[in-house]
Formats: structure tokens, C-alpha cells, sequence
């Protein structure tokens, strides 16, 4: 019989694991990537769901996903797509990096006339690390791996009573507890479960399979486990951008560097430390070779990303003063906070 060291006891695997699966046949989510037989979904739908939900939670995600698979039906039609495009398709997700080691993936995947069927195989791919391989290569090709994420860190940590589980537990404790026989519903089971009864600040417990084997219910606290993480604290940049022309025409860059690169926005200027708004703004014109004309100020801008908060000043210019042609605003993807400084154009209101 199959029994997991939980570090305080022995306890037989069989019947929890026989719990999570029957509840998962009743109660495992209908979802959009989910096509095709257990252990052999889809391959191309899997992993562009495990890239988009990586810093996404599913509802949010979901029309995004839905708007992509219509732009690129296939990894070749995804393959033979201008880099543009795919960044226009991702608008709105974040963490475009992902988009573009998609696109690149997707290229090796062409050149070499299909998906890889393992494990190894999947990791060889841009973009793929641990976690994404062991999504696809269970859920597509059954292949005995084991996922580990934020809702299966929850759930484990709850489980067996960890309050600071680490990477390597939470990844020992998933492959010890993984269903060789069911390997692809095992993973999806714990991600439902993760996803919609153990849930980080409101568990329903009543609802939950795993409940009576649960050392986070019987201490009654289970949103004690695991502890909160500290967090570093994001550092605040501050920038200033001007549009030039309106919501539908204006001055666009494409941004260089990792954090939006490829995206289309307002140019824009950090303000370093030892300086005002209106040193970066007069930078900004200079760079642009803008007129001296002064830009008025339509309103300011809040942008959270992981470890930089950006708060942005938007100026204005009229369209006259545009030193080359403007770019239809639609045609580029642009980053959320670009949205936000157009939209200041709606009105006072502040999108934060
Ligand atoms: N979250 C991330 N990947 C998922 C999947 N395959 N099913 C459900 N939720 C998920």
C-alpha cells in the first residue's frame, strides 16, 4: 500500500486519493483547454493555458485564452505569425515575455514538425520550466509528473499542516501524493480543488474530499497554513509620457528591454531620482525633437508590475506638433498602462 511520510505519521494514499479523484469526476471544471481524453488533451491547448494562467487566475484569463486560440487556431498558424501580432493577441495578459518565448517556441515547434511527447522534451522549448512541462506532459501525454503551483502549494501545505512549505517540499510532497495510475485528472483534481474549495482566504472545508485527512481543518484555522509570504517591496519609478495626437492616432514607441518589451506605448521618460517631472519631460521632447512648445498635463497614472510601481505623469500635445506621421492606436498592442493614459482622455477620472 502506498503511504506518504508526512514527517509525523504514516498515512495510506489509497483511499485519499481515490477521494480526490471521485470528487473530481463529479465536480472537475469544464474548461476551454480541456479538450480531448483524460491524459490526452489537446497539446497545443494545455500549454498555451499553462503560459497564459501562470500569473493568471482562470476567470480572469479565460477570454483572453478563448481571443487567442481564435487569433491562432494552431502552433503553425501561431509559428507563421509577424511577433506583432502575437504581442497584439496577448494585450492585456502581462508578463509579455511569455508571449514572445511562446512565439519562438512555437517556431521550433514548427521547424521540427511537432510537439515534443515528454517531459524532457517540452523543457527543451523557450519558455517552458518545470511547472509547464509537467502540466502538458501529464495532461496531454500521461506522463507521470507531477505540477506544482501556488494552489497546489496551498492545498499541500494545508493538508499535511506546513505553515512554511518550500519549493522542494511542496514539489516532494506533490510527486509522493501523484496518482501513477490517473497522473493527468490527479493534476487537474488538485488544481480545482486549489482553485475553487480550497481557496486562499474563504475555504468551504464541508465541501472539501480531502477534509477528513486535512491537518489545516482539524487545527481549525485553516487559513493559518501556509504562513503569508513576505513580500519585497516593489519599488516605486517614477515616469513621465506624452501623448502626442488623440485615443485613435498618436505617437507610439515600441519599448526595448525585458519588462514591456515589444509593446507599442507613449514615449516615454523615468524620472531619475535626482531630478523633477519637467527635466524628464524636456528629455522627452528633446529625444522626440519636439518643438519647446509646452505639453499640458492631462492627469497621472498608477501601473502595479511585480517588483516596480510606475507612476506616470501624462502630458499632452497637439498633433501639429508631431515631428512624423502617428500611428493608428488599434493596429498596436499596447501595455495595460498605456490603456490607462489614453483613457485619461475620457475624462479627470484616475484608472488605478
Ligand atoms: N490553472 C493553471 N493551469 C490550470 C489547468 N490546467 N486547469 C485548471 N486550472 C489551471
Amino acid at each position: 500500500m502506498p503511504a506518504a511520510d508526512t514527517g509525523s505519521a504514516s498515512i495510506e494514499l489509497t483511499p485519499l486519493r481515490a477521494a480526490l479523484l471521485h470528487w473530481f469526476d463529479h465536480a472537475g471544471r469544464d474548461l476551454p483547454w480541456r479538450v480531448g481524453p483524460e491524459g490526452g488533451r489537446d497539446p497545443y491547448r494545455v500549454w498555451v493555458a499553462e503560459i497564459l494562467l501562470q500569473q493568471t487566475q482562470v476567470v480572469r484569463g479565460w477570454p483572453y485564452y478563448v481571443r487567442f486560440l481564435e487569433t491562432f487556431p494552431t502552433v503553425e498558424a501561431l509559428a507563421a505569425a509577424p511577433q506583432d501580432a502575437v504581442l497584439k493577441a496577448w494585450e492585456g495578459c502581462g508578463y509579455y515575455a511569455r508571449a514572445r518565448n511562446l512565439h519562438r517556441a512555437a517556431g521550433v515547434v514548427a521547424r521540427e514538425g511537432g510537439f515534443p511527447s515528454t517531459y524532457d522534451g517540452w523543457l527543451a522549448l523557450p519558455g517552458v520550466g518545470p511547472y509547464t512541462g509537467a502540466a502538458v506532459s501529464s495532461l496531454a501525454y500521461g506522463e507521470a509528473r507531477a505540477v506544482s503551483d501556488g494552489n497546489v502549494r496551498r492545498v499541500l501545505a494545508r493538508l499535511w499542516g506546513e505553515r512554511q512549505p518550500t519549493e522542494r517540499w511542496v514539489q516532494a510532497q506533490a510527486d509522493a501524493l501523484l496518482d501513477p495510475g490517473r497522473p493527468a485528472a490527479w493534476n487537474e483534481a488538485v488544481m480545482d480543488l486549489g482553485a475553487t474549495v480550497c481557496t486562499p482566504k474563504a475555504p468551504d472545508c464541508p465541501a472539501c474530499p480531502l477534509r477528513e485527512w486535512c491537518a489545516a481543518y482539524a487545527s481549525g484555522e485553516p487559513t493559518a497554513y501556509p504562513a503569508p509570504k513576505r513580500r519585497a517591496e516593489a519599488r516605486t519609478v517614477r515616469a513621465v509620457a506624452l501623448l502626442v495626437g488623440d485615443a485613435e492616432q498618436a505617437l507610439l514607441e515600441q519599448r526595448q528591454g525585458t519588462l514591456l518589451g515589444g509593446l507599442y506605448g507613449l514615449p516615454l521618460e523615468e524620472v531619475r531620482p535626482d531630478e523633477t517631472g519637467g527635466a524628464a519631460l524636456a528629455r522627452l521632447q528633446a529625444r522626440l525633437q519636439l518643438s519647446s512648445a509646452a505639453p499640458a498635463l492631462l492627469g497621472e497614472v498608477r501601473h502595479g508590475m511585480t517588483h516596480r510601481r510606475l507612476e506616470v505623469e501624462v502630458y499632452r500635445l497637439d498633433a501639429a506638433q508631431a515631428p512624423r506621421p502617428l500611428d493608428r492606436v488599434a493596429d498596436a498592442a499596447l501595455s495595460r498602462l498605456d490603456h490607462k493614459a489614453l483613457a485619461l482622455l475620457q475624462g479627470p477620472q484616475r484608472l488605478l
